[in-house]
Parts: structure tokens; sequence; C-alpha cells
């Protein structure tokens, strides 16, 4: 086993480190931006289909719902087709209307996780037509579904997902981009622009790891916290789900993650002197205003631990501890920001000295109902 985890001292650390290649795995083939090529072969027949979709449906559960949650920011915005996220296990009981006309995308890394099978046995009993994001190849949702894709991150062994999370969010872009550019919705230069930053991911998750050492000071800090926040805005809402349900899954920390904005509706009750709010605030369209979310938190004496994009020197000057991620465009930030959030949660559980592959009470794949 020790041989398997590479010289790590877990099989989640190890997946952690191996992000750069997942992500360029996952692009290989996929992608030449010097010759503008971007292609599927999963998605290559369903191009038209996908292009004339009245309406995509996202099905999954836990990271992989988050997952989902990003692509419904990139689908909207760049092939501009409304998309609907939803629990599998929600969707499978609540009698949703879908037809002939509407794409329904499963993801899972497993490819067995049996809700999100079932969710997809009913939209082909309504003649919708289902797309698999799977990781393991040959799964029973790989095999349930009309068409798909492979995120090829390889094995995942530590029950808290990360490099499936990062590859899936890395074929749902490719997905919109492709949609986008087949609609039209999208111009050649931005397209041109985005593929070529999508080409720098890898090496920018590379930059992002570099912060492991400052982490894991953070870490010693808040590892005794009862509860944290995490608070994101647009492409950055979904990270804060997925940071707060990574530090939930192997620490045993109660964590909430929220959209900045909604805090004041409900979390900002709970914030005091000894609640530690991550907020992730990258410069991106929302920038500003989550200026003015982090000023509310401070005022209220809580703990700022900011994300942001280097070079930043407003929220840096407000926050208690940052850290810092190399720029991007905005609907790729998910990849880099998340990284961190990963790191966080891991060095917590470590020090808490909790089973960080293995935590109690969760199963890699969740087989029943
Ligand atoms: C379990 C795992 C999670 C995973 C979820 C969905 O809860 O512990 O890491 O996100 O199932 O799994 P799937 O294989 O469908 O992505």
């Amino acid at each position: 086993e020790s041989i398997e985890k590479g010289g790590y001292e877990h099989f989640m650390l190890k997946e952690i480190f191996e992000q750069p290649r997942s992500i360029l795995d996952c692009l290989r083939g996929r992608m030449i931006p010097e010759k503008g090529h971007l292609m599927m072969s999963g998605f290559f027949e369903y191009e038209n289909k996908f292009a004339k979709a009245n309406r995509i449906l996202i099905v999954a559960c836990g990271t992989s719902y988050h997952a989902g949650l990003v692509a419904e920011y990139l689908i909207e915005d760049l092939a501009r087709v409304p998309v609907e996220v939803e629990y599998a296990s929600e969707f499978r009981y609540r009698n949703p209307i879908i037809n002939e006309n509407d794409i329904v995308i499963a993801i899972s890394q497993s490819g067995e996780t049996a809700d999100t099978l079932a969710a997809i046995e009913l939209a082909k009993s309504k003649g919708a037509t289902i797309f698999g994001i799977c990781n393991v190849v040959g799964s029973s949702i790989a095999r349930a579904t009309d068409a798909g894709a492979y995120t090829h991150a390889g094995p995942e062994i530590g029950v808290a997902s990360t490099k499936a999370f990062t590859a899936q969010v890395t074929v749902l872009t490719l997905i919109a981009m492709i949609m986008g550019r087949r609609r039209g919705t999208i111009e050649t230069t931005k397209l041109n622009q985005l593929m070529v930053e999508l080409e720098s991911i890898p090496g920018k998750v590379e930059q992002a790891l570099q912060l492991d050492e400052q982490i894991q000071k953070i870490s010693a800090v808040f590892k005794d916290a009862s509860s944290f926040l995490y608070l994101g805005r647009g492409y950055n809402f979904p990270v804060a789900l997925e940071g707060a349900l990574k530090l939930k899954e192997i620490s045993y920390i109660h964590a909430e993650g929220y959209p900045a904005a909604e805090m004041k509706h409900g979390p900002i009750a709970l914030i005091d002197e000894h609640m530690p709010v991550v907020v992730i605030a990258t410069k991106d369209s929302s920038y500003e205003k989550i200026v003015s979310n982090v000023q509310e938190v401070r005022a209220r004496k809580g703990k700022v631990i900011a994300v942001v994009t280097e070079g930043d020197n407003v929220i840096p000057s407000m926050a208690d501890y940052v850290v810092e991620v190399p720029e991007t465009n905005e609907h790729l930030m998910p990849l880099l920001s998340v990284i961190p959030l990963q790191l966080l949660s891991y060095h917590i559980a470590v020090m808490r000295g909790c089973n960080v592959d293995q935590p109690r009470n969760l199963a890699k794949s969740v087989t029943v109902e």
C-alpha cells in the first residue's frame, strides 16, 4: 500500500497532488488550441442534439453534484441553454417533467451510485437523451447512458473526492465550449482565449499546490474550531459548497457553504470571534460584491481566511489569512480555487487524528439507496 501511495502519507494527498496530471490527461486529445481543435469523441455524435436541446438537466450526488453546479454557470453563460442541476435522490422521486427534447447529464466518479443510476432510468423512460460523465471505465452508469465522456482521472481511492471533481469540471468546461461554438453563442476570439487559458490550467494548479505549507500553518490555527462557514459567489459558489463538504467529510467539523450574499439571511447570526469564515474572493465579475461581504464578516469579528487572485491588495488588507491562487478567466477559476480548500480540509483532518482516506460512516461508492 505504501508503494501505491507513491511516498505520500495518504491517498487523498496523493490524489490532490495528481491534479495537474489528471486535468492534463482529461484534456489530452480533446483540445489543441493552436489548431483550433476542440472535440470529444463521446460527444461528437451528440453535438447536434445538445445544440438543439431545450434544456439540460444535470443529476448527481455529493461532490459530483457540485461539479454539476459549476456546469450550470458554464453552460448557461457560454452556450445560453437553460440548465437545472438536481440531487439524483430528489429527482428520482419527484415526478419530474422531462421529454425527448431534454438532455440529462449524469455525473458520477464511480459510475455506481444507486440514486444516480435510478435517476437515469427514470429519465430514459421519459424519452430523454442521457449523457454520462464517469471516471470508472465500464461502470454501471457508463453502460446505462446513451453516450458519455470519461474523465480519465485514474483510480481515486480516498473517499473524499478531489481529482475526480476537477476532471469532471474540465469535461463540463469542454462541453460548454463545444456547445457555445455550435450554437454561435461564444465569439471565436473568446473561445480561442478560453482554450489557451484552459491549456495553462495544469501548470497553474501546480502553482496552487505550492500553497501547501502555508495552508498547513493556517490549519494549525483553526484545527479546533467547531464550525466553519464557506462563502463564494458566481463560479465560486459551488466551490464554497465543495470546500465545506470536504471539511465535514474528513475532519468531522461542522461546515456550511453559502452564496456570500445569502449570508445576511441567516448564517450571519452565527458569526463571532470563534467562527472561521473561508471566503473565496478571486478577481471576477462578483469581486466588488464579495469585498463588501468580507467587510460584513469582519464587522462581526469573524476570522477571515481568504482565497484571492495573485496580486490582489484589497482583500488581503481586510482578511486574517490570505492564500493566493494564480489569475485565470472566471469560467475556469473553480479548477484553481478548490485546491487550497482541499488542502485545508486534508491538513485539519490529519491534525485532528482523523482517518483521512476512510472517514467514518462514509463509503467511496454508495450502491444502495
Ligand atoms: C459518495 C462519495 C463522494 C461522492 C459521492 C457521489 O458519497 O463518498 O465522494 O462525491 O458518493 O459519488 P459518485 O461516484 O456518483 O460521483
